[in-house]
């Protein structure tokens, strides 16, 4: 897998200590009481593994499958729904996780979910955020790293359904596309 890699951009021990900050954070900003967190499969799962056992309070975990990308490198435009129960979130403060914010649909489709179903407060911490215009304008409560306009794999994130145990971030060779 490292052979595929022509940069690698994020490395593991600062990913780590960027975790360390967002955990506190997130755990300063939301009131007392249980948290229902979201996870979005499969990219953010990496991430809400690290991030989750960094916050020391009751959470419930919930994990939602949504499709936009189908495994290429360019996003669909719409945001599919994929199970068929959605958690219950009706007057809960929600955590909303995310491996990328990158035209914001996913972030946006989902958010407006959450309101319909009557979720108290939402907050959204996603890894990585790239740094271009968003087809929606959503920005996240919590990012943790600023990236430029370019497609990333490694810590979740796939091309085609790989490479997401990467333990970095980082840039594929053009031979691996
Ligand atoms: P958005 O809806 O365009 O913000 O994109 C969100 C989804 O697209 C993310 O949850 C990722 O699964 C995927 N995605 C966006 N950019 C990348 C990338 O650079 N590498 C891998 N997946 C990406
Ligand atoms: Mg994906």
């Amino acid at each position: 897998m490292r052979d595929d890699i022509e940069r690698i951009l994020i490395d593991e021990e600062i990913i780590e200590r960027r975790l360390d900050h967002m955990a506190e954070e997130i755990e300063r900003d939301f009131p007392a009481g249980t948290l229902v967190v979201i996870i979005l499969l499969k990219g953010a799962l990496v991430f809400a593994a690290d991030l989750l056992r960094r916050v020391p309070r009751q959470l419930e975990i919930e994990c939602l499958n949504v499709a936009s990308y189908h495994g290429g490198m360019e996003s669909s435009g719409n945001v599919d729904f994929l199970d068929r129960h959605f958690p219950e979130v009706k007057g809960r403060d929600v955590l909303l996780l995310d491996d990328i914010l990158d035209t914001g649909r996913t972030i946006a489709a989902v958010s407006e979910r959450l309101r319909e179903e009557g979720a108290n407060a939402v907050r959204t911490a996603v890894l990585l955020a790239k740094d271009k215009t968003r087809a929606a304008d959503v920005e996240a409560d919590y990012t943790g790293f600023e990236i430029g306009d370019e497609f990333v794999v490694g810590y979740g994130l796939d091309y085609q359904g790989r490479y997401r145990n990467l333990p970095y971030v980082g840039v594929l060779k053009r031979s691996a596309v």
